[in-house]
């Protein structure tokens, strides 16, 4: 590596020709300790940006240790690069970045997770935009979604018993794909050279589940993935308001052995699983109960149900023998019936399916049917809010209220 002199590099120089320095000033000295800079460089920290990736990297330079000042200049491929440290008398930057051309980098907006906790953990940065590996397709997003997964994996709010795994899995000390957001609505900007099945400019959307990235303006993800042509009859916002609540319902409804003719009941309709769950059981040829509190009922009214039961009011658990199968599309966290709860109003034999039991099982093919009923317009898209991706941590602090009104959408 190559060390890169910068305009009041010090520690090179003889004696003689050496600028004063701290000490002559009588400012103290910061040692020429090298100091590990982890974790990713904000832009408020930078006079320029510099994508996350790229900062990983980041390494070798020196920083001006005369002036005794904790803030740090460095010259690096996106430019000069300034921050500010505790402890920083060093910065490094790699020969590889050095030797870029500066105009070869894009930058993208996009909003990063800094660590875990609530919702201002989440910061607008620019990051270098991606390229499409051979494989893989570069979506331009345009809309996506703050799905209860993102929350959950930003505050860690997990069982004990799943901390050391889901830490394992998802980072340490923060999510190790920092950019969240799993929901894709946007179109194709570019493809790798092995793609054959989407071509550029083509209206996409999709799930990337736990590889996430898509708060941000640009995505790229398996062109075998869960992505599809966009629904030709909606927006890009309300494209973004079917994959997720979409696809875990379609799961746990085919799980819960769904047939026509049979009476179901889904506790927790209002949410973007419930909202989906009632219409797809409607598709089924099922007859649906939805239950939600009083505000909603309106709504899930609206999406076509059979019966509705205000949970605030009226408890379905003391009903006897009515349902084939009780759906729960409501997290364990807010305590919702139990199986052993539900027994007396399931018939003989019914099933009881929750959405927090397993893993979801996705398809593309079931992308394609969700996408399908959409066009025939037997599935609504429900959008309770749009945010600007400025707004990501406003939208996130809606969310982890647990009541949103199907979907909350995120414009790029
Ligand atoms: N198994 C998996 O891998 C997996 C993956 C993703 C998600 N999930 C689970 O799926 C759940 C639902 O996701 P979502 O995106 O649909 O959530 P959501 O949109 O936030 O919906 C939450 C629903 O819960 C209802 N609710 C809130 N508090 C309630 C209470 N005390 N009693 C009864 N209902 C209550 C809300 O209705 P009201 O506003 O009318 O009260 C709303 O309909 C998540 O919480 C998560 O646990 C599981």
């Amino acid at each position: 590596m190559r060390r890169r002199e910068l305009p009041h590099e010090t520690i090179s120089r003889s004696e003689n020709d050496r600028p004063p320095s701290a000490t002559d000033r009588g400012v103290p000295r910061y040692g020429p300790a090298s100091v590990k800079l982890e974790g990713i460089l904000l832009q408020r920290d930078l006079d320029r940006p510099i994508g996350q990736r790229r900062f990983a990297r980041l390494a070798f330079g020196r920083a001006d240790t005369s002036t005794g000042s904790r803030s740090l200049r460095a010259e690096t491929s996106v430019g000069p690069l300034q921050l500010r440290s505790r402890r920083t008398p060093e910065v490094r930057v790699p020969i590889f970045d050095l030797l870029k051309p500066r105009n070869s980098i894009r930058l993208m907006k996009a909003a990063v997770c800094t660590k875990y906790g609530p919702p201002n953990v989440l910061v607008l940065t620019e990051l270098e935009k991606p390229n499409p590996k051979q494989d893989e397709v570069c979506i331009k997003i345009h809309a996506t979604a703050v799905t209860s997964s993102d929350c959950m994996v930003r505050s860690f709010n997990l069982p004990y018993s799943m901390w050391i795994p889901a830490r394992l899995v998802l980072g340490i000390t923060r999510p190790r794909r920092p950019v969240l957001g799993m929901v894709v609505a946007g179109e194709v900007a570019g493809v790798g050279r092995g793609v054959a099945s989407f071509s550029e400019g083509q209206q996409v959307f999709g799930l990337d589940r736990f590889a996430f990235g898509a708060y941000a303006e640009y995505k790229c993800m398996p062109s075998s993935g869960l992505l599809t042509s966009k629904p030709f009859n909606l927006s890009y916002e309300e494209a973004a308001a079917i994959p997720y609540g979409g696809m875990l319902a379609l799961h746990f409804l085919k799980r819960g052995e769904i047939r026509s003719g049979q009476r179901v009941l889904v506790y927790g309709a209002s949410g973007a699983v419930g909202t989906s769950a009632v219409q797809l059981v409607k598709h089924f040829g099922a007859e649906v109960t939805g239950v939600c509190s009083t505000t909603n009922l309106g709504l899930i009214r609206s999406l076509g149900v059979d019966a509705v039961i205000d949970y605030t009011k009226d408890d379905f658990t003391k009903m006897d023998g009515l349902y084939d199968l009780i759906f729960v599309a409501v997290g364990s966290r807010v305590r919702p019936p139990s199986r052993a709860d539900c027994r007396r109003a399931l018939v003989a034999g019914g099933r009881y399916v929750s959405v927090d039991q397993g893993k979801p099982v996705m398809s593309i093919e079931d992308l394609v049917l969700l996408k399908q009923l959409v066009e025939a317009g037997e599935l609504k898209p429900v959008i309770d809010q749009c945010f600007p991706l400025e707004q990501i941590a406003e939208a996130h602090r809606y969310v982890d209220r647990g009541h949103k009104k199907g979907n909350v959408v995120i414009t790029l």
